[in-house]
């Protein structure tokens, strides 16, 4: 059947190790750290963590330029670790996904050493190389203002070479077979080790032509085809969730018509416009993004995320909207990144507003989507702008009032710990939220909860209500003879709004409230009217609770007319 796809209805949770918990006193988060907070992550009911990459690296880009795919990097643990945290997981029923960065290597990886030390070596290929300097070489840096250019000359190599991001992590030429076979190999390794699937870093570059030549680079979208395959061959329920920040236009070559290609994708499109409708109060735009991408074949999905480790980009917006967002979340230079983002954590952004937070929240869980939730955001963690570019979002995590937040015994956390103002350990901790009912801990637990209790997210086909109001965004699901319906006030006033639920029949006219008493009867016409409080949110299940007597084992539609289950 095809809800049996895992990735389709969970609640993903992104973690690194080394700010997790460190349990040696050396400073740095390990994998027997994290394996004792396991009880926590099945607490909150995730149901699968995305970890941030933990391989050997010498740790310039947060682990994203590995010097050993085939390896744990001795700071986190070994290999044995490894295996004890992924069947830890398995034990609790949560899945785990891993970073696969393979567009580029660390400048340390020994393919790299081997292959700039001659141009015989058999791994001089493995990267992309020029004898002169290109053309282009100033253009299409991907951290403008701290990255200089995309081509470097490497002394002892004689010759230039590509990196799309930093200058020590040169790209690894894709078109390369040898290089290709390798990616499957890493890939099979780890599933072996008992991944359910890989967070694919910068698939865009990956497959894109290279070279001094390319002026346009040329996405080959074959390729994802062949990554697939293999997986699917491997472990047929191991998935690739893309970071591919692309134009809806663009969204079905990554997919494939035929679902054939990459299972999950993050979307960027629609994040940047939910910062949009959170900082104006206008939903419309962010309608037109849900609408843009709504076309995506039924195994595939969307990756629903508010804040990840990165700088929140808001390259897609007009220059209108960006300015907007920088003027509500980021006003201060130093809050901003790379000409096009903003550095901060999100509760900080929002101004520690619970109203605003949970409406940012319950918008990012009932959204088309997986939603993806990072670590430290179920407490609404702060961030430190002392510390550089992107790591002021990046602090360890804070468990508790004891020393350095309870995250390591040792002296000096790898990352200081927030402990300073508002966000500070000492009142943001997750001791303290455990034992208050109405801490952001124990809101997001309960919502993780309904989220998975409302699989129609996750499977149904969506529609946008209107309620001719642009402060308020409305939106309904349909799957299998049972359908919800979420409404969102964007504004800080109170709106009142008015809508038909837009389906025929009598169940239409009950909105059973999920998560309060305050449910909606409608006028004789099918109307309801709903007051909404500023940043009011309302998740409804139309017609009554009997609706798991109703629910079908295949779809109908409208029509009545019948769809095959898988
Ligand atoms: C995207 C990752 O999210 C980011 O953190 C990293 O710096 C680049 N890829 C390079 O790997």
């Amino acid at each position: 059947m095809i809800d049996d796809l895992w990735y389709k209805n969970g609640v993903i949770y992104c973690l690194s190790v080394g700010t997790y918990m460190d349990s040696d006193g050396d400073g740095i988060g390990d994998f027997r750290g994290l394996q004792r907070r396991l009880d926590y992550l099945h607490g909150l009911g995730i149901t699968a963590i995305w970890l941030m990459p933990f391989q050997t690296s010498p740790g310039r880009d947060n682990g994203y330029d590995i010097s050993d795919y085939y390896s744990v990097d001795p700071r986190f643990g070994t290999l044995g670790d490894f295996v004890e945290f992924t069947h830890g997981c398995k034990q609790r029923g949560i899945r785990v996904i891993i970073d696969l960065v393979v567009n580029h290597t660390s400048d340390q990886h020994k393919w790299f050493r081997e292959a700039r030390r001659s141009k015989d070596s058999e791994y001089r290929d493995w990267y992309v190389w020029s004898d002169k300097k290109p053309a282009n070489a100033n253009t299409g840096m991907v951290f403008p203002g701290v990255q200089k250019s995309t081509w470097t000359r490497d002394k002892e190599a004689g010759a230039w070479y590509f990196h799309r991001f930093y200058d020590f992590q040169p790209d690894l030429n894709t078109s390369n077979p040898h290089v290709q076979a390798e990616i499957l190999k890493i890939m099979g390794f780890w599933i072996q080790l008992g991944v359910s699937g890989f967070r694919m870093d910068a698939v865009p570059f990956i497959i894109a032509t290279k070279g001094p030549k390319v002026r346009k680079p040329v996405e080959q979208y074959d390729m994802l085809r062949s990554l697939r395959e293999f997986l699917q061959w491997r472990q047929g329920d191991s998935i690739i969730l893309a970071e591919a920040n692309v134009l809806p236009e663009t969204d079905m070559e990554y997919f494939g018509a035929d679902g054939d290609r990459m299972h999950m994708m993050f979307n960027f499109h629609v994040n940047q416009h939910l910062f949009y409708a959170l900082a104006s109060g206008d939903s419309r735009p962010l309608m037109k993004s849900l609408k843009a991408t709504k076309p995506r074949p039924a195994t595939a999905q969307w990756g629903l995320f508010l804040r990840n480790h990165d700088e929140l980009d808001l390259g897609r917006l007009t220059k209108a909207q960006q300015q907007s967002v920088f003027k509500a979340f980021g006003p201060d230079k130093d809050m901003q990144l790379y000409d096009r983002g903003i550095r901060r954590r999100l509760a900080p952004m929002l101004g520690g507003d619970r109203r605003r937070l949970e409406l940012a929240y319950s918008l990012m869980f009932t959204l088309p989507g997986t939603p993806v939730l990072r670590y430290g955001d179920e407490l609404a963690m702060g961030d430190n702008l002392d510390l550089p570019e992107r790591e002021c979002a990046r602090t360890p995590m804070q468990w508790s009032t004891e020393p350095h937040a309870g995250f390591t015994e040792g002296h000096k956390p790898c990352a200081p710990v927030i402990d300073k103002g508002p966000y500070g350990y000492e009142h943001v901790n997750a001791a303290k939220q455990r034992r208050d009912p109405n801490s952001m801990l124990n809101w997001t637990e309960r919502i993780v909860r309904m989220r998975k209790e409302v699989p129609e997210i996750g499977w149904g086909d969506f529609e946008v209500i209107t309620v001719r109001d642009p402060g308020v965004l409305a939106i309904r699901y349909d799957w299998r003879n049972n359908s919800v319906l979420f409404v969102h006030n964007l504004d800080e006033k109170p709106r009142e709004v008015s809508f038909k639920v837009g389906l025929p029949g009598e169940a239409s006219k009950l909105l059973v409230n999920l998560l309060t008493e305050d449910h909606s009867r409608s006028d004789k016409g099918g109307r309801h009217t709903i007051l909404l409080e500023g940043y009011g949110y309302r998740w409804y299940r139309v017609g009554g609770l009997d609706y798991l007597l109703k629910r079908s084992d295949i779809d109908t539609d409208a029509a009545g007319k019948t769809a095959h289950p898988a």
